[in-house]
C-alpha cells in the first residue's frame, strides 16, 4: 500500500456500497528557480496530480534538509536553467540522496528557454537535459522539459543584455520590454498525470 493508511472514497457501487481505495499518495516537488517560473510550474503539477486526491508538498532547494524525504511516496525534482547550467545545489542534493531518490518512484523536470524550439523540447532533444543526465548517476524514472519565461523588464541590466544577445542569436524576442511565457500548459498538465499515475 502506498500512502500510509490514508483512504480516498471511490464513490458507490450498483449496489450503493461505498468503496474505499488506499490510493492518496504524499509526493514531494522540489525545486530550484532563480525568478520564480519553476515554481509557476510545480503549483500547476500540483493542482493536476491533487487532482487525483494525492497530497503535494512544494519544497525549494535551500529547504530540502527540513522535510522528512522518507516520508513521501514519490519524489519529483524541477529544475531551471541559467546560463546553460542547472543550479549546484540540484547536484548536490542528488548526490547526496541518490539512494533514496532510487527507491521511490521518481522525476525530474528541466526548465529553459531553448525548449521553446519544437526540436529542442523533449528530454532526449534537450541539450542541458541531455547534459545533465550525463553528470549525475541517478536516472530519473520520468522526465520533462518545459519552456521557461522571459521577463526583461524584470531582469539586472547586464543579464537582460546578455538574453537579448542570446536571443538575437536564437532567434528569439529581442524587444526590452518582452515579458513571454513559452511554456506549453498542456505539456506540463501531462506530465502532471503521469507523476500521479507513475
Ligand atoms: C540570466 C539568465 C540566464 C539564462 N540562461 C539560459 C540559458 O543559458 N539557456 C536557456 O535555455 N535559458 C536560459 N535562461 C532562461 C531561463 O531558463 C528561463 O527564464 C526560465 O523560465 C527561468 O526559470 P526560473 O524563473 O524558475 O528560474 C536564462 C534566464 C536568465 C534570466
Amino acid at each position: 500500500m502506498v500512502g500510509g493508511g490514508i483512504f480516498r472514497l471511490n464513490g458507490e457501487s450498483e449496489e450503493g456500497d461505498r468503496v474505499q481505495t488506499p490510493t492518496q499518495q504524499k509526493i514531494l516537488i522540489i525545486y530550484s528557480t532563480t525568478d520564480g517560473h519553476t515554481i509557476v510550474i510545480c503549483k500547476r503539477l500540483q493542482e493536476v496530480i491533487e487532482q487525483h486526491a494525492h497530497r503535494v508538498t512544494i519544497v525549494g532547494i535551500d529547504d530540502w534538509q527540513q522535510v522528512d524525504l522518507k516520508g513521501f511516496d514519490k519524489i519529483v525534482v524541477g529544475a531551471s536553467i541559467r546560463y546553460g547550467k542547472h543550479s549546484p545545489k540540484v547536484f548536490d542534493f542528488i548526490k547526496r540522496n541518490q539512494a533514496l531518490l532510487d527507491s521511490k518512484p521518481n522525476a525530474f523536470f528541466s526548465v529553459n528557454v531553448v525548449a521553446r524550439k519544437p526540436e529542442k523540447n523533449q528530454p532526449h532533444t534537450n541539450p542541458y537535459l541531455l547534459k545533465f543526465l550525463k553528470r549525475i548517476a541517478w536516472k530519473p524514472k520520468q522526465l520533462a522539459v518545459f519552456a521557461g519565461k522571459i521577463d526583461y523588464p524584470r531582469y539586472k541590466f547586464l543579464d537582460r543584455m546578455m538574453i537579448r544577445f542570446i536571443m538575437w542569436i536564437t532567434k528569439g524576442p529581442t524587444h526590452p520590454s518582452t515579458v513571454v511565457e513559452f511554456t506549453n500548459w498542456q505539456q506540463v498538465e501531462a506530465f502532471g498525470q503521469v507523476i500521479a499515475g507513475m
